[in-house]
């Protein structure tokens, strides 16, 4: 039986904002969601999560993140140090099983090492999660026997309660270990707050472990980026690069080519078919699924869509919440908004618009216009400047474009409209009426010649 407590009550001062450190995104996903997800694979009974400032916001956040998880939450207030936020979780946490502690600011922390710091603890022993760094400063420092180098754990100094030669070791405390329950709430009912920082300190339960028998193991990830906590602002934007760089990595090998793995951002899950390319400075948010063969040209942003086979975005695109059919063509500087649906062979140009609507087979709107709730035929033209005048200030209203028609330069369809198939509007027309198929309609001032006029001359 496995209980997970992740510590999340912490302020994150460094992070100099209002917001809860542990609800700051990374790759579009707050810092818990990342370790709840990872937790959420590991089979555990419970779910603990330790509250404490933003404690209701960071709790509705996760709530409805995972509906269905397992999930508790335990408040400390006030924050009284690590171990005291562990020993909130006391009654939450079964005497017969293994407690594995995770940290809500520690994100990358992989599914297979929090697995194998589990079965390191086997129920019986107290394991840690250790690391050597380069630069060990601020974390707590491992004690071994022999001159620190043995085989045997001791104990873990906190760095400001560390002496000089302590220092100078560079196997740390990762934040995370795992640990047989019913011992884990011996040694927290133990845990005193004489240090340099007067908090209670999980970390003596290691010193404990060793004081009554139990035998201490350490474990260690298969990469550092697992155990790098946020801080600072300094350190999530690093550790954003080093999980896009991971992204961009896993794409690549897929075979999905991009440009540049350092200028590409996945702020959700991107679904590839054969082929696809993607140039610099793109980047996905949600969920977005690109069919074979599909290049997006630089600068899109392209947010819960998804893109038919042989499409191509150009350019400075921005999608969201779209559908574009097989062939299409859309860009450079496209937008698309919710519920535009684009069908096979559409070309959207530049500055142009499409919201709420369906385009069918082979229409185009190439430049400079606005398509809002309209439904468009097949091998529609919709002219540069045109737009359907969709909202009256109280309502929005439909327009209807049958297969076939030509819509002019510059038109206004005030809405609710039906344009009948093969059906063309005379460039600058504003249309309230409906024009039947095959017609002409033309609503504009006729055109009149002045003859003999003269320009005006400057005054002398
Ligand atoms: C802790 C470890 C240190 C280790 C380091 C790794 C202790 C005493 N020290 O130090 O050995 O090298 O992590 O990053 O455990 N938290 C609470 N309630 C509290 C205090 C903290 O929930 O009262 C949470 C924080 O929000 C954070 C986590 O616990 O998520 C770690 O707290 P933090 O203050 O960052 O620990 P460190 O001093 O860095
Ligand atoms: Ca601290």
């Amino acid at each position: 039986m496995l209980d997970i407590v992740i510590m999340a009550a912490g302020k994150g001062t460094r992070m100099k904002s209002s917001r809860p450190k542990v609800l700051h995104t990374l790759a579009g996903r707050a810092l818990l969601q990342h370790v709840l997800a990872t937790a959420a694979g590991l089979g555990a009974q419970r779910l603990i999560t330790i509250t404490g400032h933003g404690a209701e916001e960071v709790e509705a956040a996760m709530r409805s993140a995972f509906p269905e998880a397992p999930l508790a939450f335990v408040r400390q207030e006030p924050q009284l140090g690590t171990g005291h936020a562990v020993q909130q979780a006391v009654p939450l946490l079964d005497d017969a099983g293994t407690t594995l502690i995770l940290n809500g600011d520690t994100p990358l922390i992989d599914a297979s090492t929090a697995r194998a710091l589990v079965d390191a603890c086997g129920g019986t022993q107290l394991a840690l999660l250790t690391i050597d760094l380069a630069d060990p400063t601020g974390y707590g420092r491992i004690l071994r026997d022999g001159d620190g180098r043995g085989e045997k754990l001791l104990g873990i100094v906190e760095h400001k309660d560390a002496s000089a030669a302590q220092r100078a070791i560079r196997e740390v405390y990762t934040g995370m270990m795992a640990a047989p329950t019913a011992l884990l709430k011996l040694w927290l009912a133990r845990l005193s707050n004489d240090n340099a920082q007067r908090e209670y300190y999980l970390t003596d339960v290691v010193a404990m472990a060793v004081a009554d028998g139990v035998a201490v193991v350490a474990a260690q990830p298969a990469s550092e980026t697992e155990v790098l906590g946020v801080n600072s602002p300094l350190q999530l934007a690093e550790l954003e690069r080093r999980l896009q760089r991971k992204q961009a990595e896993a794409l690549l090998e897929a075979g999905v080519r991009l440009t540049d793995p350092a200028r590409f951002d996945l702020r959700g899950t991107l679904v590839c078919g054969g082929e696809v390319e993607i140039d610099v400075n793109c980047v996905f948010e949600g969920r977005v699924e690109l069919g074979d063969r599909v290049h997006v040209g630089a600068n899109c942003v392209i947010r819960d869509a998804r893109i038919a086979a042989g499409a191509v975005i150009h350019p400075f695109t921005h999608i969201d919440g779209a559908e574009v059919g097989a062939g299409a063509l859309v860009g450079p500087f496209a937008r698309l908004r919710p519920g535009a649906e684009l069908g096979a062979e559409v070309h959207i140009g530049n500055f142009v618009e499409v919201k709420n609507s369906t385009l069918a087979r082979g229409a185009k709107a190439n430049h400079l216009a606005y398509l809002g709730d309209a439904t468009v035929g097949e091998r529609v033209n919709y002219g540069a400047g045109s737009i359907t005048a969709n909202y009256d200030g109280a309502n929005k209203h439909r327009t209807v474009i049958g297969d076939d028609v030509h819509v002019g330069s510059n038109c206004v369809l005030v809405a609710p409209v039906t344009l009948g198939a093969g059906a063309t509007i005379g460039g600058g027309s504003t249309i309230n009426k409906d024009v039947p198929a095959g017609q002409l309609g033309v609503a504009r001032a006729r055109q009149t010649v002045i003859a003999g006029w003269r320009r005006p001359t400057k005054k002398r």
